[in-house]
């Protein structure tokens, strides 16, 4: 089996790496492609790839290049986790909408919608190669926005999955809390990426018990600090939202915050140097405490087995992947993206059935739909006109003044990555 990593050089690899090293029972590796235009950081990256697959004995081989058609070549399945403009553009993207009072993030609102102008249109080349290469190749897509990217890479027809380790990080918290094993863990996971609610915590399986009002009575506290929400708010919803819901529930206190503290992206950029320093010793063969301090705990475990699902090797039955909507929440157009569990094969997910949601969810999960469909428009087709269209349909954003002023931002912001501006 040969897997292709786009964005190979990215200092989150290692973790990528360590999974495929712990599970190659579950997925069996021959060859690992790490592709990336930063020869320096692939040298780093690659070398200690190399050394955590030797140290842990996986007879898999580690191919490092900057060229993307020779490394999809034959490729089963390729990852995508690149970041166009790296943390530089995610610090613009973080500060700029702050300006209008709006939240700076790297996938919600404003600066979400920048990361997809800047993002779509390089994902939909390289899916293009891969399907020159190999047409039967699975695309497993963690590039953010991963919802408005994977919709793009479907509306194309590429043979694309969307993946995000809120889940799975989630899954394995309350597996925590329970006292199980994390494969006993269910969860009713429902929404769009970075939008999504557990509505239910069923043990062993899509039919078992729900353990969600128990979890929530004797741990509500430590998950409401976990995700810095306020304990009341989890017991009137019933439900476990994700932490991004955060920048909506508590919008205006995250601004705040975000004003006067320095941006993820700096934390991030600094982290990262030092990641690379450490990468850099030889002596090093495994992934670094350090890196537990980013937000990609268990993609490693997801890409596993999802990759595994796909390729007809096994992997859980049932996983949550961003996938199409087709009906599965009928207030949605069928060629919506949405983020929920679905039955994995070498067929591509299905999703299972959704119980009717709430209009407390519905009507977000709608209302960010709209956008993310007008912010693909902006990606694609390009135009002021259209920034300011999704501008003006984000829950976040929405009055003109503000609309017009991040439009002008954005586009200020970000005029080397955009073709038209
Ligand atoms: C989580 C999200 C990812 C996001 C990451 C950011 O893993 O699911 O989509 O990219 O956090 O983590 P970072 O360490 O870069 O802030
Ligand atoms: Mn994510």
């Amino acid at each position: 089996m040969k897997l292709t990593v786009v964005g190979g050089g990215s200092t989150y690899t290692p973790e990528l790496v360590d999974g495929f090293a712990r599970l190659r029972d579950t997925l069996p590796v021959e060859e690992l492609v790490l592709v990336d235009p930063a020869a320096d950081r692939l040298d780093l990256v690659g070398g200690l790839a190399r050394r955590i697959f030797a140290k842990q004995g996986h007879p898999g081989r580690i191919v490092t290049t900057g060229d993307l058609d020779a490394a999809v070549d034959g490729a089963d399945a390729v990852l995508l986790q690149l970041r166009v403009g790296g943390q530089a553009a995610r610090q613009q993207d973080e500060t700029w909408p702050l300006q209008c009072g709006c939240v700076g993030q790297e996938t919600t609102g404003a600066g979400g919608l920048a990361k997809a102008l800047r993002t779509v249109p390089v994902v939909l080349d390289i899916a293009e190669r891969v399907r020159r290469a190999n047409p039967e190749a699975w695309i497993i897509d963690f590039t953010n926005p991963v919802g408005i990217v994977t919709r793009a890479l479907l509306q194309a027809g590429h043979r694309a999955v969307g993946l995000c380790n809120v889940a799975i990080g989630l899954q394995r918290k309350f597996a925590a809390l329970l006292g199980v094993a994390p494969s006993e863990v269910h969860l009713d996971h429902v929404g769009l990426n970075h939008l999504t609610w557990e509505t239910g915590v069923r043990l062993g399986g899509p039919e078992g018990t729900d353990v969600l009002p128990r979890l929530l009575a004797e741990h509500g506290e430590a998950i409401a600090a976990d995700l810095r929400l306020p304990r009341p708010l989890l017991d009137r919803l019933g439900t476990v939202p994700s932490y991004y819901l955060r920048y909506y529930y508590a919008h205006d206190q995250v601004v705040d915050e975000l004003r006067t503290k320095p941006s993820r992206a700096a934390e991030v950029a600094a982290m990262e140097r030092e990641l690379l320093r450490m990468y850099g010793d030889p002596t090093l063969e495994e992934k670094p405490a350090l890196l537990a301090k980013r937000g990609g705990a268990y993609y490693s475990e997801a890409a596993v087995d999802l990759a595994a699902a796909l390729l007809g090797g096994g992997g859980s039955p049932y996983q949550v992947v961003n996938t199409l909507n087709k009906g599965t929440l009928p207030f949605l157009p069928d060629d919506a993206v949405i983020e929920v569990q679905a039955a994995v094969g070498p067929k591509g997910p299905s999703p299972l059935p959704v119980a009717p949601l709430d209009p407390l969810y519905a009507g977000l999960v709608a209302n960010v739909t709209a956008y993310e469909d007008l912010a693909l428009q902006a990606a694609l087709h390009g135009g002021r006109d259209r920034v300011l269209r999704a501008l003006l349909a984000h829950p976040l954003i929405g009055q003109y003044a503000y609309a017009e002023t991040l439009t002008d931002q954005l586009v200020a912001h970000n005029r080397e990555h955009l073709a038209w501006a």
